[in-house]
């Protein structure tokens, strides 16, 4: 089978697994472990850390292995799971609501089904976003207009273009087998996003020789993800914190911050991965 369907089965899968697991009082740290063991046992690797954020986190949070944080009452959370198959992916995400914001995940959710009706090939990428963004404003939401839908390609999960959340003018046309995650973001905050505290989420910038072994040692096992971002949680050293911190002065990874909701508001999600001229990859068998 196509890696690209296969990794886009495996995710869908596991999103609808995930979902379930997420209730009031588990372990947030839990849950994402057990859901990345679930990718593996179907055949697949994460394509990055599971992202479980929660209410004004908009994306970027994974569980550090310290995290103590459990779900509550009244949160808006968003899974995000991405897998891949020998580099091919599949990205998709649902959001979770622990508390009475219906409307909310139900702005996010129409807005992605809309979209992927209309892709198709020679569609200029800014009516994607015109589509998202009207949805969203018709359920009384603003869509988050520096989050995107994007590209992906062998071991790349953002290869270069953009599917914009509103009508940002970009005439861009999609192309036949283009691999696209659309992922609309709805809040009823300002509509933007701002970079919060680190993730526990790094990515290989580039390689580069480097003095201290226990550096070595873990750029030696960073390396295995082939690019792919990855979780500070996964590497199994005593001496972890030590090489990460040499190796983000060095440059030679990079950590990607959390996206927080500039005025604080609430955040829900809807994703999923479509091939231009098949349609939605990221459905269960
Ligand atoms: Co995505």
């Amino acid at each position: 089978m196509d890696d690209w369907v296969k990794a886009g089965k495996i995710a869908a899968e596991v999103l609808d697994y995930g979902k379930k697991l997420i209730k009031i009082d588990e372990s947030i740290l839990k849950i994402t472990e057990k859901i990345e063991s679930r990718i593996k046992s179907l055949g697949g690797e994460p394509a990055f850390p599971i992202n479980i954020s929660t209410n004004y986190i908009a994306a970027h949070y994974t569980a550090s292995k310290e995290d103590k944080n459990r779900f509550k009452e009244g949160d808006l959370v968003k899974l995000d799971v991405g897998v891949h198959v020998n580099g091919a992916i599949g990205d998709n995400a649902v959001t979770i609501d622990l508390g009475k914001n219906k409307l909310l995940v139900d702005a996010s959710k129409s807005a992605l089904n809309e979209a992927v009706k209309i892709v198709k090939e020679g569609l200029e990428v800014r009516e994607i976003g015109k589509v998202i963004q009207t949805k969203i404003q018709e359920h009384g939401f603003s869509p988050v207009i520096n989050l995107s839908g994007h590209r992906m390609d062998i071991f790349n999960v953002h290869a270069g273009l953009t599917i914009p959340n509103y009508d940002n003018g970009d005439k861009t046309r999609l192309e036949k087998d283009m691999i696209i995650a659309i992922e609309p973001f709805a809040t009823n905050g300002e509509g933007k996003v701002i970079e919060g505290k680190g993730s526990d989420i790094f990515k290989l910038l580039k390689k580069k020789p480097v003095r201290n072994e226990h550096a070595r040692k873990i750029l030696k096992i960073i390396e295995k993800y082939q690019g792919l971002p990855f979780a500070k949680r996964w590497i199994d050293s005593s001496m972890k914190d030590l090489a990460f911190n040499i190796l983000e002065r060095e440059k030679i990874i990079h950590q990607y911050p959390q996206l927080i909701e500039s005025s604080r508001g609430l955040v829900s999600q809807a994703e999923h991965t479509v091939m231009v001229g098949k349609g939605i990859l990221t459905k269960k068998e």
